[in-house]
């Protein structure tokens, strides 16, 4: 037990690094893009690359049930994160991605477990120095269980659906609030019921409930358990 605690406590001392898991809409995406900027860490959206792997199958006009195919995809992706955006063989795709019929294709996508594998090497190579805050689904249960910190953010059905109206509305897209309710409610439902890589809590996550919260609550919430944990570690 000891041991296993000094080689996580050595692994996380190595490149020090801070998961944030939760569903659809959660806010992690921005939290994490804001607790990075904070500490001067590198940032991996590792939803982009799922939404990336289905807006590169759809234009393709692959199946998105050929699971070899779309494995074969994911590990040949011709992606590039640039300032601010993404691009996909060379073309900005960073307003593509975002689209709700590219993020239902993704979810759907990610029950795949050949393509999941395939994206595993991809999402490691982020974990470079001074340090690296990763935001999805799996990164704390999967990707990286020895993360120093694994954060679970929650929400309501409610806030975030209008949290997500009000994202889409101000990107110029049109939106409807009673049938984003229903999407994120059966998006949520698939992506904690696939049976590989469910979203739920990793163990020893930090539960943080953002409901009620605003992102600069939030992202202090996030540094503030970040701090705790690396006290802890110093004891
Ligand atoms: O976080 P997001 O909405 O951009 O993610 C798009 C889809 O990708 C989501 O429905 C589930 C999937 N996903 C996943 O399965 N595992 C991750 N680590 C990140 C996203």
């Amino acid at each position: 037990m000891k041991g296993d605690r000094q080689h996580d406590a050595a692994a996380a001392m190595r490149v020090p690094m801070i998961t944030i898991d939760g569903p659809t809409a959660s806010g992690k995406g921005t939290v994490a893009q804001r607790v990075a900027q904070a500490l001067g860490w590198h940032l991996l959206d590792s939803g982009a690359l799922y939404r990336l792997c289905a807006l590169a199958a759809l234009r393709a006009g692959v199946d998105l049930d050929d699971t070899a195919a779309l494995a074969r995809l994911a590990a040949t992706l011709p992606v590039r994160f640039v300032a601010d955006g993404v691009e996909l063989d060379g073309h900005d795709v960073t307003a593509a991605i975002r689209d709700e019929a590219v993020g239902n294709a993704a979810s759907r996508i990610a029950v795949q477990p050949a393509l999941r594998a395939a994206l595993l090497g991809l999402q490691r190579g982020f974990r470079r120095p001074p340090g690296l805050v990763a935001d999805g689904r799996d990164m704390g249960t999967v990707v990286f269980p020895d993360a120093t910190l694994k954060v679970f953010l929650v929400a309501s059905t409610e806030s975030r659906a209008k949290r997500r109206y009000k994202q889409l509305i101000e990107k110029g897209f049109s939106a409807n609030l009673a049938d984003l309710l229903r999407d994120l409610g059966e998006r949520d439902e698939r992506d904690a019921k696939r049976a590989v890589a469910p979203l739920r809590p990793a163990e020893g996550a930090v539960m943080i409930d953002s409901t009620h919260l605003d992102i600069d609550q939030t992202v202090a919430e996030v540094l503030g358990a970040y701090r705790d944990c690396c006290s802890r570690m110093r004891r």
